[in-house]
């Protein structure tokens, strides 16, 4: 199905004009699109790791987890739908080297578990701001969360990098 996926994708008239290397104005759109896409990790990064952070209790403690996740999940939310756009801008460009990668199928996977995880930690100070302090297993269930979504996120970012070198059509592997 992602083999059907990636052909029709690469038949596309977006996919032509996007990989059409004669023309300069052609040619920019994908780097324009690599430099944004790593600015809003950026984003992305820096706000989910002091989000989580501070469910471990590491950093300041001035502004309760509550406020800060209010402060700080709508720049998740951005940044996530500008990583979107311009992944999906190189995806169609390139799309046997992002759908068929092993590296891009499991960094949308661990990126589904983390927007789920956020959507969680929303949604919990969102019914009631003292959500996570209410007892000492609540506190345990936030720290065990942080864990795991810190760990996701960077192997988010960390696949986002091999995608490169794990391009299973290139010469030595196996098809
Ligand atoms: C929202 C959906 C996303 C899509 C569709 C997407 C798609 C892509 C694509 C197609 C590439 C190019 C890979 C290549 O051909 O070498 C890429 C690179 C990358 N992505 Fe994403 N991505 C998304 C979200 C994210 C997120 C949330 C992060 C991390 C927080 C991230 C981190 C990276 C990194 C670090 C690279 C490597 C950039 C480079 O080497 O220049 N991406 N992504």
């Amino acid at each position: 199905m992602l083999q059907q996926l990636s052909d029709w994708l690469g038949s596309t008239y977006l996919s032509a004009v996007l990989t059409d290397t004669t023309r300069l104005s052609n040619w920019l759109i994908i780097p324009i699109s690599q430099s944004v896409h790593i600015l809003a990790v950026a984003i992305v990064m820096i706000s989910v790791g002091v989000l989580n952070l501070r469910m471990l209790g590491v950093g300041g403690t001035r502004q309760t987890f509550a406020q800060l996740a209010s402060q700080l999940i709508p720049w998740v939310w951005g940044g996530l739908i500008v990583l979107f756009l311009t992944g999906v801008l190189q995806t169609v460009a390139e799309p046997g080297r992002e759908l068929l990668n092993i590296g891009f199928q499991l960094k949308m996977i661990l990126l589904l578990a983390s927007v789920a995880i956020t959507i969680f930690y929303e949604k919990s100070v969102k019914s009631d701001p003292n959500y996570w302090e209410h007892s000492p297993e609540r506190r345990s269930m936030g720290r065990f969360l942080a864990v795991v979504s810190i760990v996701f996120w960077v192997g988010i970012a960390a696949f986002g990098r091999l995608i490169a070198y794990l391009d299973m059509r290139l010469e030595g592997f196996e098809s």
